[in-house]
């Protein structure tokens, strides 16, 4: 069989008692790259955060299934161990955890007891994973994201993911402080995780970064929904014309789910 499947379907999710996502369908399969794109606080890392089962997002109504499985009922370590993964927006530090000593706790983490990477092969797949992503090696050894600047966290989030192997990503604005060279080289990071056994959801406010990573759907959110999709000409029209087409074509006027909703 080729790759996973991550069904969402009629996603109701609130966060303090505000209804943030309101009902949002997506359907994610091994091989394809989906991209959400939206303006700011219309729930797109809300989505994120919910597929991944952060305790403060409530999920009042809706699915959401891997493979037929029901993510819903799985811990968040069990919804990685399953094969998901999400790159942060914004990626916590950890003080006390070298980046080294996190990267291999998490991928045994993923693997049977007893059978553990082991440490020599371990070392020699990060060291030319740092390599292609053109991370100093140092950085392996410091506190995961512990005075990281901006792009080294985002850089280390695509070290996780090419070392992880998720079947399925969820790339929360990767692209955020990076400079056009760090752009460059993580998307050639994740270019080169495309096979038909990996899906991955992109997450972006900008179309720059769907000029390195081609997506094969567009979709984009507003109020709480995905409200329109396409293939890569949607992000490209959204280059060049923004958002106000779609607000007027749809009579959106506050695309936020914030205050009013
Ligand atoms: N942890 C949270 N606590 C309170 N409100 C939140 C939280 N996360 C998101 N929100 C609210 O949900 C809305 C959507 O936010 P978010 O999903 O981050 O949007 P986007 O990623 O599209 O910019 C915003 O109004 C935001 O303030
Ligand atoms: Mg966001």
């Amino acid at each position: 069989m080729a790759g996973s499947t991550l069904e969402i379907k009629n996603l109701h999710v609130t966060i303090e008692d505000k209804e943030i996502l309101k009902g949002v369908d997506l359907t994610i399969k091994g091989g394809e790259f989906h991209a959400v794109m939206g303006p700011n606080g219309t729930g797109k890392s809300t989505l994120a955060s919910a597929v991944m089962g952060h305790p403060k997002y409530e999920i009042t109504e809706g699915s959401i299934h891997l493979d037929g499985e029901d993510v819903l009922e799985m811990e968040v370590d069990e919804r990685a161990r399953a094969g998901l993964f999400l790159a942060m927006q914004y990626p916590s530090e950890i003080s006390g955890v070298t980046t080294s000593d996190f990267l291999r706790s998490a991928i045994n983490a993923k693997r049977e007891e007893g059978d553990e990477i082991p440490l020599m092969k371990f070392i020699k797949e990060m060291d030319s994973t740092l390599d292609a992503l053109e991370i100093d090696k140092n950085m392996a050894q410091r506190y995961l994201n512990e005075g990281f600047s901006g792009g080294e966290k985002k850089r280390n989030e695509i070290l996780q993911l090419m070392l992880l192997k998720p079947e399925i990503a969820i790339l929360d604005e990767i692209d955020s402080g990076l400079d056009i060279d760090a752009l460059k080289i993580v998307s050639k990071g994740i270019n080169q995780m495309r096979s038909e056994n990996f899906g991955c959801l992109i997450i972006t406010h900008y179309q720059r970064l769907l000029n390195y990573i081609e997506p094969d759907y567009v979709h984009v959110m507003m109020q709480g929904r995905i409200v329109k999709s396409g293939g890569p000409e949607l992000a490209q029209r959204l280059e060049a014309e923004g958002y106000e087409w779609i607000k007027e074509e749809l009579g959106i006027e506050d695309e936020t789910v914030g205050q009013n909703a």
